[in-house]
């Protein structure tokens, strides 16, 4: 079973690497009480996007201490028109013009992505307000894939906290992003989440989930997922990879041995690949809403920067998990 590195040993790498995190949606409540205990954790420097009077306002008024986070606001940064120019270089086979560029770094979710290219902060993390759309399509255009990598995708960190202090840890992607991937984008999801649930102590056994366990099943999915796990095997002979397979021959040993007695992941798998985004986003709702797991994410792979997304409905709690994980992705090694 594997133990999820601690928040504790993150904070000691922001510690010895400081880094800096913007809010897009500064203002906001569960933002202001994240930025404040980080900051009175002194290890990550919040940058909050907002009117800098009212979001003094609303911390003081909510009694959060949100002294030593930068506030940057669109309408008064002082190298607005430098960041204009830039957005128009980037987007400028879609034709952007100034005037469209002015009008959308106005917005916090283009601003803040663009304070992250422009280096005056190491991560971003949106979302509170915004929706995932709004809040991965400014990365998607303006940071972009990272070299060597085809498709931007997500992986959920799911943790079930246990009386004994090891905790169960398990990744499961692509649950946020891509709506319906095809066997070379899986290929490449699985081995970009196995690579991440490394970061999280997880020693990766990929599974790629499906109605049918190697054959036992028919249908277009079933060769998709068989495909998509030939193609990762080839790409990573050192993980261990299976599929396709059924769920519980996946984490049932008992299963396992009926269903797939020679496999080295069936009934050990903590990576989970889903066909689509309908599988994986119920899929990882089950094991949060009825399998007492946390789920951490999603935590977006193959961008160029540490850009992360939270839920709407999320809590100050995990707007504070999440910084600390975003920019901990920043830290070299
Ligand atoms: C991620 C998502 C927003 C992108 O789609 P979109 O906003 O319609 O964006 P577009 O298709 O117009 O693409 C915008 C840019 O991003 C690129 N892009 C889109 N998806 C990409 C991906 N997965 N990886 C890399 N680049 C991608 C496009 O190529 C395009 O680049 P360009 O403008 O430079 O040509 C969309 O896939 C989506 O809505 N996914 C589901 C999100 C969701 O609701 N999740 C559930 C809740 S957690």
């Amino acid at each position: 079973m594997a133990t999820m590195q601690g928040f504790g040993q993150m904070i000691e790498k922001l510690k010895k690497s400081p880094k800096s995190i913007v809010f897009t949606e500064g203002c906001d409540e569960r933002i202001l009480e994240a930025a404040s205990r980080l900051l009175s954790g002194n290890f990550l420097t919040p940058v909050l996007v907002g009117n800098e009077q009212k979001i003094l306002a609303a911390a003081e008024e909510l009694g959060y201490n949100v002294r030593g986070a930068r506030i940057m606001d669109p309408e008064r940064y002082e190298r607005m028109d430098e960041m204009v120019n830039l957005l128009c270089e980037i987007r400028k086979n879609k034709g952007m013009r100034q005037e469209e560029a002015r009008a959308l770094l106005k917005k916090g979710n283009y601003f803040g992505t663009m304070l992250v290219k422009m280096g005056e902060a190491d991560a971003l993390l949106g979302g509170a307000t915004y929706s995932t759309a709004d809040t991965v399509r400014p990365a998607l255009q303006i940071i972009k894939t990272k070299p060597g990598h085809s498709v931007v995708s997500s992986v959920f960190i799911m943790v079930r906290p246990s009386a004994t202090g090891e905790n169960e840890v398990l990744a499961m992607a692509d649950c946020a992003i891509n709506i319906r991937p095809d066997a070379d984008q899986l290929a490449e999801i699985a081995i970009n989440a196995a690579e991440c649930a490394k970061e999280f102590g997880v020693d990766p056994k990929v599974a790629f989930l499906s109605y049918s366990t190697l054959g036992s099943g028919k249908g277009e999915d079933v060769e998709k997922m068989r495909q998509a796990a030939a193609k990762a095997k080839a790409m990573r002979p050192d993980i261990p990879i299976e599929g396709e397979i059924q769920f519980d021959a996946a984490v049932s040993p008992k299963v396992a041995r009926t269903k797939c007695p020679d496999s080295p992941v069936a009934g050990h798998a903590n990576t989970f690949i889903f066909p689509d985004i309908n599988a994986g986003n119920i899929g990882y709702k089950i094991a949060q809403r009825l399998g007492n797991f946390d789920a951490y994410g999603p935590v977006l792979l193959g961008l160029n920067a540490p850009i992360n997304d939270l839920s709407r409905g999320c809590n100050a709690e995990e707007a504070y998990s999440m910084a600390i994980i975003t920019a901990t992705l920043a830290c070299e090694d």
